[in-house]
């Protein structure tokens, strides 16, 4: 076998944009066979655009019909599991749209299904192409930094417009899309965050619901995280901030990474700061530092990179970028997230109780209204002067 016949299922934005990867030979050897989507407009524009490609309004229907080896899962995210486990069930192999699902009870679920499988399950984590994320990462792991201190993300450049979230009825409501900020733009900084400097053992989270748009959930997000070796991480992401911000800063004891627009600065400390801090005889030295910066000519091959790296893998054993098992990681820590905030941001401890996050999102889902509609969120109007009045 030298080419993959691939079908996709959920032709929106993300599934049409693969299936014009595939078709153009941006995807190596990923070849278009079929398609499906349930809307009569989204199929009719897969007919139009795709002739010679058989289109399916009923995937199960798709995965019995069509002659595929693999197929991409592009659907809404509360459907990703429950199809990809189907996809894995008549033996092809499935690249599923990030985020992996909703909840890592589902994640977790279709995790223990794969691992019985002999077949190839990744995850579109596209950002883990970037040549800045790839090289921060191997900065940390060879621990060129030391032990790490502090990660700080501001990350604030996913402005999206009420336009944007009126686009589809599952945007932005509890029951169809089961989240917001945390789960629809920022899982590839949650993957990125956890990618590079690890896992968190403790997550406290401020999740502001609609604070700039009308909708369901939230829309305005500050975590901070604790790691097991007493480092502490911040996480700010927003879709309401213009212009916005994303700017990486990882310090460790033998120096700092600073990641934004492009470049990676590196500063490399010529002694352990903990070692100067108890043995200098000054009390405010300058530790030499060393000075390198990282600006690649491109932010990497993206999609089309996973396209392909799912590609090999298939047909080489080459090893996954992204492998299907990791997405539940970022999935634990959005989790973690949601529950802090609902329980009056307390700190959770990871891993954490998904039941009772599968209760607690079920019950919004349950008294989801979908988006409202009418006054503008705005600010208070000028109340804001007060904020600089002594009061006490
Ligand atoms: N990796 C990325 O950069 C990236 C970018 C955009 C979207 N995404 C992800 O891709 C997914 C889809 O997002 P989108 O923006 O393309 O949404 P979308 O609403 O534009 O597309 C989803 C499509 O799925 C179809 N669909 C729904 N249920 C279906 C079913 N049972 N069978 C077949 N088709 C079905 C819908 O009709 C729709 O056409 C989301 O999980 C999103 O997070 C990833």
């Amino acid at each position: 076998m030298n080419k993959v016949k691939t079908g996709i299922i959920g032709v929106g934005n993300i599934g049409y944009a693969h299936a014009q990867s595939l078709s153009s030979g941006k995807a190596g050897a990923l070849q278009l066979a079929a398609l499906c989507d349930i809307a009569p407009e989204r199929v009719a524009r897969c007919k139009a655009s795709f002739p010679d490609v058989p289109v399916f309004t009923d995937y199960l229907q798709m995965l019995v019909d069509a002659a595929l080896d693999a197929v991409i899962v592009a659907v809404p995210h509360r459907l990703h599991c429950d199809i990809a486990q189907q996809v894995l069930r008549s033996g092809r192999h499935v690249l599923v749209e990030k985020p992996v699902d909703v909840t890592v009870t589902k994640a977790a679920a279709l995790n223990a299904y794969a691992k019985t499988q002999d077949l190839v399950f990744a995850v579109m984590f596209n950002q883990r192409t970037d040549p800045l994320f790839a090289r921060a990462r191997q900065l940390v792991k060879s621990g060129r930094l030391g032990a790490l201190k502090r990660s700080v993300w501001i990350v604030t450049n996913w402005y999206r417009t009420q336009q944007y979230y009126d686009s589809a009825d599952w945007r932005a409501t509890w029951s169809g899309e089961g989240g917001g900020v945390l789960l629809n733009q920022a899982p590839h900084n949650l993957d990125l965050w956890q990618w590079i400097c690890g896992m968190p053992q403790e997550i406290t989270a401020f999740c502001d619901v609609a604070k700039y748009h009308n909708i369901e959930v939230e829309d305005d997000v500050a975590i901070f995280a604790r790691f097991a070796d007493g480092a502490t991480g911040t996480f700010l992401t927003s879709t309401g901030e213009y212009p916005g911000t994303n700017r990486l800063e990882i310090s460790g004891t033998r120096g700092k990474l600073v990641l934004e627009n492009g470049t990676l600065k590196h500063y490399t400390l010529a002694q352990d700061e903990r070692d100067v801090c108890f043995h200098s005889v000054e009390s405010f030295p300058q530790i030499p530092t060393d000075y390198e910066e990282f600006s690649p000519d491109n932010a990497g091959s993206s999609h089309n990179g996973i396209l392909r790296n799912f590609a090999d893998a298939i047909l080489t054993g080459a090893p996954l970028l992204a492998p299907g098992v990791e997405g539940i990681r970022e999935l634990t820590i959005s989790n973690a997230a949601y529950l802090s905030a609902w329980k009056g941001n307390v700190p959770v401890k990871l891993p954490f109780d998904s039941r009772e996050f599968d209760r607690m999102l079920a019950s919004r889902a349950a008294s989801s209204g979908g988006k409202p509609t009418g006054g503008k969120p705005t600010s208070d109007g000028g109340g804001y002067l007060a904020r600089w009045s002594v009061n006490w």
